[in-house]
């Protein structure tokens, strides 16, 4: 590890919201979409970027690609620093934006790897192999002809994750990858990019509302919320700081009344021959449904992960200061998260 790639010191967005209020009257309001925010990313690692709804996230990715600049703190990637020198970054970094394509949308997918060999003037031996890999990983070979604008949600994804890819960049930005993607898709881009990490040493920050992304490919998350970085630890902390649980579901040969189990487990709903019961995120599931099977005719069952946002208002609700990995300063209990 050669120090780190990506540093954030006091960074801060402000953006001037004008607002029309009524006839002819126009109100100027300023957003902090990014509330002085300081960390750094270490060469290879990856590291999940998390939060709800307006939290920030994408305007940090932007803040770090050099697309906005920032009102305030200092910044630098590989070095750069992206708004004024962005043109040179671009040929270190890649971008994913999962909610807006790169990809030239009247034009078969090739053509926009074709523009980015040129754009990026990328060796051709180094292109061949670059393209060959990725449409290998990411099963792009039938779609390659394919004009950008008929392809699905995920094979637009899988296509614009290949595009980030083919000038060898050193850092990756997923903002939200797997958005919109089936199961199948999902794992596949997962294991594409734990692959390029293992790999290739690419860093990867990556933004995401599936908490199952993060759990599967970081072994640190940033949580940040109204602009603020509220933890960065492992993923398991998070559970702790949020004392989110799990849902057990199960379904019994027919209706009983809520199941017997020790707590912490405990039934929180029961329709029917089915039964939901929470318990701990941290802990497995596996004591509590040798438990239930023992003792109860067990016909089927599964295990809902809690959703992000969640996590992050219980970790509000039960924030204790100096709780671990809770980023010291970070605000307290005023937070207006949603479920
Ligand atoms: N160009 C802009 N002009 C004005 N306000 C903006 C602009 N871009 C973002 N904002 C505001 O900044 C805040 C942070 O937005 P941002 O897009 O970074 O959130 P996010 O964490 O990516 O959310 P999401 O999970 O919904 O993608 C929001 O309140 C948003 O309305
Ligand atoms: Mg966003």
């Amino acid at each position: 590890m050669d120090g780190a790639l990506i540093e954030l010191d006091g960074v801060e967005k402000v953006f001037d919201v004008r607002r029309r209020t009524g006839f002819l009257r126009r109100e100027r309001r300023r957003v902090r979409a990014v509330d002085g925010i300081s960390f750094t990313v270490a060469r290879g690692e990856m590291v999940g970027y998390i939060g709800p709804n307006g939290a920030g996230k994408s305007t940090t990715i932007k803040m770090l690609t050099g697309i906005l600049t920032p009102s305030g703190g200092r910044l630098r990637v590989a070095g750069i620093d992206p708004s004024r020198d962005r043109i040179r970054l671009a040929h270190r970094i890649g971008v994913v934006f999962g909610q807006r394509t790169t990809l030239w949308w009247d034009l078969p997918l090739i053509d926009s790897y074709r523009l980015a060999h040129r754009m990026y003037r990328i060796p051709d031996a180094r292109y061949r192999e670059n393209l060959d890999r990725c449409v290998e990983l990411l099963e792009l070979g039938a779609l390659l002809d394919v004009p950008v604008r008929q392809l699905s949600l995920g094979q637009r994804m899988r296509g614009d994750i290949a595009a980030a890819l083919l000038h060898d960049p050193e850092v990756l930005y997923l903002d939200e990858p797997t958005i919109g993607l089936d199961v199948v898709s999902r794992t596949r881009v997962r294991g594409f990019l734990r692959e390029l990490n293992a790999e290739r040493g690419t860093t990867v920050l990556l933004t995401t509302h599936d908490l199952q992304d993060i759990e599967q490919l970081c072994s640190r998350v940033m949580v940040i919320d109204h602009g603020r970085l509220m933890y960065d630890g492992p993923p398991a902390g998070l559970h702790e700081a949020g004392e989110s649980e799990r849902v057990l579901v199960v379904d019994l040969e027919r209706e009983f009344p809520p199941v017997e189990v020790a707590a912490p487990a405990r039934v929180v709903r029961v329709a029917g021959p089915r039964q939901w019961l929470a318990f701990p995120a941290s802990q497995s599931a596996a004591p509590l449904v040798a438990r239930i099977a023992a003792a109860y005719p067990l016909v089927d069952l599964s295990v809902r992960e809690p959703d992000i946002e969640a996590v992050i208002a219980r970790m509000y609700a039960g924030q204790s200061p100096g709780g671990a990995g809770v980023v010291p300063g970070a605000r307290g209990s005023q937070a207006a998260v949603g479920e």
